[in-house]
């Protein structure tokens, strides 16, 4: 007991008093984080001006300002706050970002402003910002940048632009930022990417303008860009990639072309990833998959086919796939299950599949997959009979059975997924009353009375 109280007096009590000792805006919270800084947090919403000093005391480390309905402007008031690490302001309708607003804050790492309602942005908002390792604009309103707009935050590592409205990046856009490891472009109108803008951004590692109604790429760019890993192009317009479109980037790990409209998959055009870990080629227009297409992906473990129009996939073609966990077939309604066998005897290390809105499953299609954990059998039609397709799985813990026609839950049924964690039946025409559904009733009890 003396000794709790003496703990309690050594660690608890100073952290008590010098928190009443601090000044707090009664719109906001205020505390130390974990890394012992203290912080101002204000999400009540309906603030209509920023923090002063006089409110707030001036070395606080971290503020949090989030909407909805504030209607703040900054400016260099902020600048009092000199021990700043982290800006956030967010949801708060902020019209610009100022001049020099932050000048003098030398220690701010990440200043989040996405959001609001930023039209303009020149390199004057950032200037003194040299230690700054975050920005993020994104869900703002940014039309066009000018050249040089971030020439100021020469080790800014991370740079969010998604979900503005640019229509172009201008020469030089990212002039200075050679330290940049990750950059998103996603959701604005861009049609089209300069390579010359990615001379400034060697370092680059994460790239993604998905929606941004592209329709190619100048492979130039590829080459500026050797360090690249991850790279998402999902949702836009390209129609076909020629086989050396990838041939610079040696270092992809993941690539998401998701939601194009690519008609096939040439031969050889991953030919250099043999770093691929995880590919994603979902709701395209695939309606095949040519043998070499992924020959030399061997580090693969995701394959992502789902919602295209295959009518078969080749053993040929996945015979290299020999490090595949996930497969997700789903959605390919043309193909025909019954010729798959062959197919999934070459990859019987799959963990997850997923075959759903596929039509029926021939008994005896999962035969391979001893050591499946995770499987999506939703949307079938099956019924309590050929749930039978189950049975080589022993090692399931993941079931997705919704939108089939599962008639209560047979005595069989019931055996068949009682031993898996997680099953999902949402959906079925299912008829809840002892008769129909009496063994599983049984199974809770014994879980429950256990
Ligand atoms: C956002 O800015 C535009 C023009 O800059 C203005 O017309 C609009 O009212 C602003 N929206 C809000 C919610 O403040
Ligand atoms: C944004 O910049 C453009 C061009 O420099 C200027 O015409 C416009 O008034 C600026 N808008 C705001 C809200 O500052
Ligand atoms: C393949 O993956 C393994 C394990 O993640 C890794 O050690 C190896 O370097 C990778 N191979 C290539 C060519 O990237
Ligand atoms: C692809 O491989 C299959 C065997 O899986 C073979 O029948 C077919 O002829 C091959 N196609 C081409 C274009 O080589
Ligand atoms: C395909 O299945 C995998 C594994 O379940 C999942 O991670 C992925 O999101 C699915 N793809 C789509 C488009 O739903
Ligand atoms: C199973 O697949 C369907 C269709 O692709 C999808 O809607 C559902 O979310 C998936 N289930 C899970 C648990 O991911
Ligand atoms: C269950 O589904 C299988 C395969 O679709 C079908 O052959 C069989 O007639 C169905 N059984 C019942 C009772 O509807």
């Amino acid at each position: 007991m003396l000794f709790k109280w003496l703990l309690f007096s050594l660690c608890i009590m100073p952290a008590m008093f010098s928190n009443t000792r601090r000044k707090c805006p009664t719109e906001c919270q205020c505390s130390m984080d974990d890394l012992d800084r203290y912080q101002a947090i204000c999400t009540k919403g309906g603030l209509n001006s920023l923090l002063s000093p006089n409110e707030l005391d001036a070395d606080v480390k971290v503020i949090i300002i989030r909407g909805p309905r504030n209607s703040i402007t900054i400016g260099p008031a902020l600048r009092q706050f000199m021990k700043l690490e982290i800006l956030r302001i967010t949801d708060s309708n902020l019209p610009a970002i100022g001049a020099e607003s932050f000048w003098g804050l030398k220690y701010l790492r990440i200043l989040d402003l996405s959001k609001n309602n930023i039209t303009n942005i020149t390199e004057n908002n950032f200037r003194g910002q040299d230690n700054l390792l975050e920005l993020d604009l994104s869900k703002n309103k940014v039309l066009r940048m000018a050249s040089s707009t971030f020439r100021h935050l020469t080790d800014l590592r991370r740079l969010n632009l998604a979900d503005n409205s640019i229509v172009e990046l201008v020469q030089r856009n990212f002039f200075m930022l050679s330290r940049l490891k990750y950059l998103d472009l996603s959701g604005n109108p861009l049609q089209d990417l300069q390579p010359d803008v990615f001379r400034d951004v060697p370092e680059l590692k994460v790239l993604k303008c998905r929606n941004c109604q592209l329709k190619k790429i100048n492979p130039q760019m590829y080459n500026l860009l050797p360090l690249l890993s991850e790279l998402d192009l999902g949702r836009n317009e390209f129609k076909f990639l020629d086989k050396d479109e990838f041939r610079d980037v040696k270092r992809l790990t993941k690539v998401l072309l998701d939601g194009n409209q690519l008609s096939v998959v040439v031969d050889q055009l991953f030919r250099m990833q043999k770093s691929l870990n995880h590919l994603d080629l979902s709701y395209n227009r695939l309606a095949k998959v040519p043998n070499d297409s992924f020959l030399q992906l061997t580090n693969l473990t995701f394959l992502d086919l789902s919602y295209n129009k295959l009518v078969r996939l080749e053993p040929q073609s996945i015979r290299s796939l020999s490090n595949l966990l996930t497969l997700n077939i789903s959605g390919n309604v043309l193909m025909d299950l019954r010729e798959m066998r062959e197919t999934f005897e070459l990859i019987p290390q799959l963990t997850h599949l997923a075959i759903a809105d596929m039509g029926t499953m021939p008994i005896g299609l999962l035969h391979p997959f001893k050591q499946l954990r995770y499987l999506n059998i939703s949307g079938n039609s099956l019924n309590n009979t050929a749930l039978e397709v189950i049975d080589p799985c022993r090692e399931l813990e993941f079931l997705d059975l919704s939108r089939n026609q599962l008639h209560g839950i047979s005595e069989d049924t019931a055996l068949r997924i009682q031993g898996i964690r997680n099953v999902r039946l949402d959906n079925n025409p299912l008829i809840c009353d002892e008769c129909h559904m009496g063994k599983l009733i049984n199974v809770v009890r014994q879980v429950s009375s256990k």
